[in-house]
């Protein structure tokens, strides 16, 4: 392994939190004209967690990250900066982040959104490891939360059998004993912007305007399009955390992916020769809740034992911009 010697941003707290209400398979075959048989083959979803009206993204984010600061011992008032992840957020304006700052009571802290879609926890992982390694914070809550649901065309068979809602946090803090975010990557590619979108809510739509599709309230996606794109650009991201950190497969722990498919997850193994044990995958439970399903993952797989302190972990995403990432941590 390359030398990481020096201060790193080490994972020192990590929580999630959930929506109670479950929509299933069977659920949505009563909605649109579909079947448990279809999305279970197809995506490997069984089930997702969705908010009701008054669960919104904040309210998720700051759940997981009372679990988060919680495990990590630190008291909200003690956090310097809180960035989330979202495509989702609270409202237009202000960011989702300074809502969670309020719940939270962290007023030491600067707080904002960051939108890299379902690359967006990687991304902030990233922003804070500069943040810590040039030594200008000590401490930083990362969180990746969404309402997908919210934005559901419920009409759409393509896209509403794919999405949940939930959120994931982990509170990062300065170490200096070889733990850490070691090394990120971090990719985006606007051409395809199309791929993946939900155009109302901006500038090119204003307020005072109908718009031109009333679908554009909705998430848009052209799954096949980006099907293949994830399987090259996770795999991408995988070798060159390898390469970069001088390691072998075998070094690897766990390799933590968004959760789009579990399809394009075991494409990944199979082509990278990955055993399943390490390619954790709950996309069953939760389906596809976008930039939080890494974090909701971790919180996971830690709880059950999965991953261990001092363990090697890659966690690796791919989504809407197109926007792709990996970061390894030695945990
Ligand atoms: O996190 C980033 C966002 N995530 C993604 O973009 C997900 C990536 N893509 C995928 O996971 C897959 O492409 C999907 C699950 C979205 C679709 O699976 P697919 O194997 O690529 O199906 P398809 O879109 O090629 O559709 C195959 C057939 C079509 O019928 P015809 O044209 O062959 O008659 C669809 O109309 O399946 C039909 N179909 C459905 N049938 C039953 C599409 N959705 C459904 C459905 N139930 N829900």
């Amino acid at each position: 392994m390359k030398d990481f010697s020096g201060s790193h941003g080490g994972i020192s707290g990590y929580g999630s939190f959930v929506p109670e209400k479950i929509l299933t398979n069977e659920d949505l075959s009563k909605m649109v004209d579909t079947s448990d048989e279809w999305i279970t083959t197809r995506t490997g979803i069984k089930r997702r967690h969705i908010t009701t009206d008054e669960e919104t993204t904040a309210y998720l984010a700051t759940e997981a990250s009372r679990r988060a600061l919680s495990k990590a011992g630190l008291k909200a008032n003690d956090l310097e900066l809180i960035i989330v992840a979202t495509i989702t957020p609270e409202m237009v304006f202000p960011s989702t982040a300074c809502f969670v700052q309020k719940e939270l009571g962290a007023k030491n802290a600067f707080a904002f959104d960051i939108g890299a879609a379902c690359s967006g926890f990687i991304y902030g992982l990233s922003i804070v490891q500069q943040f810590i390694e040039n030594g200008n914070l000590n401490n930083a809550l990362v969180i990746g939360a969404e309402t997908l649901t919210k934005i559901t065309n419920w009409k759409d068979r393509k896209s509403c059998i794919l999405f949940g809602d939930g959120a994931g946090a982990v509170v990062v803090e300065r170490c200096d004993d070889g733990r850490g975010i070691l090394y990120s990557t971090m990719h985006s590619n606007g051409t395809r912007w199309k791929a993946l979108n939900c155009q109302a809510y901006g500038s090119r739509h204003p307020s005072d305007k109908e718009l031109d599709e009333p679908n554009k309230i909705y998430m848009e996606i052209s799954g096949r399009e980006v099907y293949q794109q994830a399987i090259r650009r996770i795999i991408e991201c995988i070798k060159s955390c390898l390469a970069e950190c001088e390691l072998k497969l075998d070094d690897i722990s766990m390799v933590i992916s968004h959760q789009m498919n579990a399809r394009i997850l075991e494409s990944v193994m199979k082509r990278l020769k990955l055993p399943a044990e390490k390619m954790y995958m709950n996309i069953a439970e939760y389906g596809n809740t976008s930039s939080a399903s890494v974090p909701i993952a971790f919180d996971e797989c830690i709880r059950n034992g999965k991953i261990n302190r001092g363990d090697i972990v890659i966690f690796v995403a791919f989504g809407a911009g197109l926007t792709w990432g990996a970061t390894l941590i030695k945990f």
